[in-house]
């Protein structure tokens, strides 16, 4: 499940759905209602909770900073496919089985290229939009089954409202479903300076067990560009879900090596 509530930060909500389709997992999404005011700024995309697959695709494949083609360069036939890779998904929600020894293969024959899955396959068959005021969505309830949820970014309204357990919207109620059914909970703070009551706030999600994980790009990455420091982020938070991903190179302990010519072209997990 992603909640995006009406924090600046829209490409990380982008960044992270690639993620997770990328990933192939399937994707309850649902947009606040002032997520809509930050995603028409931040991007032009009026956002349709009926009609939602058209500015999704728009949204996920908007190259940052540039101005987004309006929706009739973008309808089908206009469109290259976007392809998202398949990535495969790990952690799963409790330990492994110890493995069975296993038999000896036969010489696997070369395997055919898988078919590429594109952006807007991936979006038709993997997310399903609930409306923000749909409280009768099926992730309102505990008996709906989901691995967790990441909400980003994280408006501090929203941080309060999960923190209270006020549940004044889908968003915030999915959350709390989340929490009192002890499934992961990750969320992704975007202000500054905080105040003392959101700083409580996220204690008291973090004492509830939620991981609260701010929009804090770290730059040891090798980050070259802004859609850099967006996927580093967007790719702590896949982490802190237990999503594999290949977004930012990984720290190897190696002070500088990110910075290295023979790194510069390569991102790698
Ligand atoms: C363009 C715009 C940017 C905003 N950016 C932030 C922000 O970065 N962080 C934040 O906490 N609130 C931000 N807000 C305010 C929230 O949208 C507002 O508190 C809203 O009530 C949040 O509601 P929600 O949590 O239901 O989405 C912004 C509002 C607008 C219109």
């Amino acid at each position: 499940m992603v909640g995006v509530s009406g924090a600046s930060g829209t490409p990380y909500a982008a960044a992270v759905l690639r993620g997770l389709l990328a990933a192939g997992l399937p994707v309850d999404l649902v947009l606040s209602r002032a997520a809509r005011l930050t995603l028409l700024d931040e991007t032009g995309i009026a956002w349709h909770d009926v009609a939602w697959q058209q500015p999704l695709e728009r949204w996920l494949s908007a190259p940052l900073g540039e101005p987004v083609p309006d929706a009739a360069a973008t309808s089908p036939p206009a469109r290259p496919a976007q392809p998202v890779v398949p990535a495969p998904p790990v952690l799963p929600a409790s330990p492994a089985e110890p493995a069975e020894p296993a038999e000896p293969a036969e010489p696997a024959e070369p395997a055919e290229p898988a078919e590429p899955a594109t952006l807007a396959a991936a979006v038709e068959t993997l997310v399903t939009v609930h409306a923000s005021g749909n409280l009768a969505a099926p992730t309102s309830s505990g008996s709906y089954r989901t691995h967790g949820m990441i909400v980003v970014p994280a408006s501090t309204a929203c941080l309060a409202g999960i923190a209270l357990g006020l549940s004044k919207d889908l968003l915030q109620r999915s959350a709390d479903v989340t929490l009192k059914e002890g499934r992961r909970l990750v969320v992704v703070p975007r202000e500054m300076p905080y105040t003392g009551a959101t700083l409580r706030h996220m204690l008291t999600l973090h004492d509830a067990g939620a991981v609260v994980a701010p929009a804090s790009p770290g730059f040891y990455a090798g980050a070259r560009t802004a859609a850099d420091l967006v996927d580093f982020v967007a790719g702590r938070v896949l982490d802190a879900a237990g999503v594999d991903h290949a977004l930012f190179r990984r720290w190897t302990g190696e002070l500088g090596h990110a910075r290295r010519p023979d790194q510069a072209a390569r991102r790698t997990g």
